[in-house]
């Protein structure tokens, strides 16, 4: 039996996360696929409820977990505390603590939301391309980190750091990625500026040699966020570092219509991975029964993919939500003229009729 650690978090997280059970448990009688959920505190709930954004406890559970399904984390009754203490710092935590180096962030158009976009209908549709950001190292972690006071002016300082092994597993992920699908990889770096980014385009090339059935390209990190707005289908699989991966899917994500239907999954070495939707946790919104349960689902579809081995179960999570999208049914974030506008309930309840109605 797999073992699941749900982490609702903070704002809307809780109210997504309450749907992706009911859509586990959905799973679970129609494939007869059992799996055991565990419930557990991260970002400013855990703050309040237990001193700390990330609990040893959660912790601990999350390592006996084969996968954990996160919300999101944060709010502005956060904001004020201290970075230690802050809800981001949960989610820093985790990825550190469980070794989630390879973040997978897939921005799929679907047909139906090609109007939700405010690119041009034909720059973005049938666009399918995939982001790997490294995510336990560079500039996120690097070391020496702070704020000092040199000849009486406060000066603040981090570090964007990679070795070598760090930069050829995430590189190495990419090739892996690329080969099961449109078989091209470009690699993001700042070769031009940085010492850092020198030594990940040498490393990229060298793991490139050892991968001549996948084409590999390098962009500098500035064209590459002008090309996904220019012309984001000439990419397939990007590759790049925690910092310029932060920066670039979020600009990948609007190309879809909305970061609101975006999931993500983050691996470590043994296949054990954190799903969560691309999103925040979106104060504004919380707790008006208006948040898109669809990027929780797709990360739960993720999750079955990638690490309880169950690739049909994601291809019908996937295939339920296209046919509600072609229902009509929209929540507010991805509304269109013509379609009916529903909330989180409705959305996640029509999903999973149209689960039920594929097996
Ligand atoms: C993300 C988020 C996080 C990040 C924040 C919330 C710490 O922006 O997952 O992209 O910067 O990694
Ligand atoms: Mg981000």
């Amino acid at each position: 039996m797999s073992k699941i650690l749900v982490l609702p978090g903070d704002g809307i997280g809780t109210e997504i996360i309450d749907e992706a059970i009911k859509l586990i448990s959905a799973v679970e009688s129609l494939f007869g696929f059992h799996c055991e959920i565990e419930q557990g505190l991260i970002g400013g709930i855990a703050v309040d409820q237990a001193g700390s954004p990330l609990p040893e406890q959660t912790v601990a559970l999350a390592k006996q977990a084969d996968a954990v399904l996160l919300g999101a984390v944060g709010g502005p009754k956060w904001d004020q505390l201290d970075r230690h203490l802050r809800p981001e710092r949960g989610l820093l935590g985790i990825r550190a603590e469980l070794g989630l180096f390879a973040n997978l962030r897939p921005a799929i158009l679907f047909p139906q939301l090609a109007a939700a976009s405010t690119l041009k209908e034909e720059v973005v549709s049938g666009l399918d391309i995939l982001i790997i950001r490294e995510l336990t190292g560079g500039i996120y972690f690097g070391e020496p980190r702070g704020e000092k006071v040199v000849d009486g002016k406060r000066v603040g300082f981090n570090t964007m750091i990679y070795q070598e092994d760090e930069i050829a597993r995430i590189v190495q992920a990419g090739f892996d990625a690329a080969r099961k699908r449109g078989g091209r990889l470009c690699s993001v770096d700042k070769a031009n500026v940085l010492d850092v980014s020198g030594l990940w385009r040498d490393v990229a090339t060298a793991v490139g040699e050892k991968n001549p059935d996948v084409e590999l390209s390098h962009m500098y990190v500035d064209n590459a966020a002008m090309q996904l707005v220019r012309a984001p289908k000439q990419f397939d699989v990007m590759v790049t570092g925690n910092l310029f991966g932060d920066i670039l899917s979020d600009c990948a994500a609007m190309l879809t219509g909305s970061i609101g239907m975006l999931p993500s999954a983050s691996l470590n070495e043994s296949g054990a991975g954190m799903y969560e939707p691309v999103h925040g946790s979106a104060p504004d919104i919380a707790g008006t029964g208006q948040a898109n349960p669809l990027a929780t689902f797709l990360s739960t579809a993720m999750m079955y993919r990638h690490s309880l081995e169950r690739a049909d179960i994601a291809d019908a999570i996937e295939a339920a939500v296209s046919a509600v999208l072609d229902q009509g049914l929209r929540t507010g974030d991805i509304f269109s003229d013509g379609c009916k506008k529903v909330g989180t309930l409705e959305m996640s309840g029509a999903v999973i009729n149209a689960l039920q109605q594929t097996d």
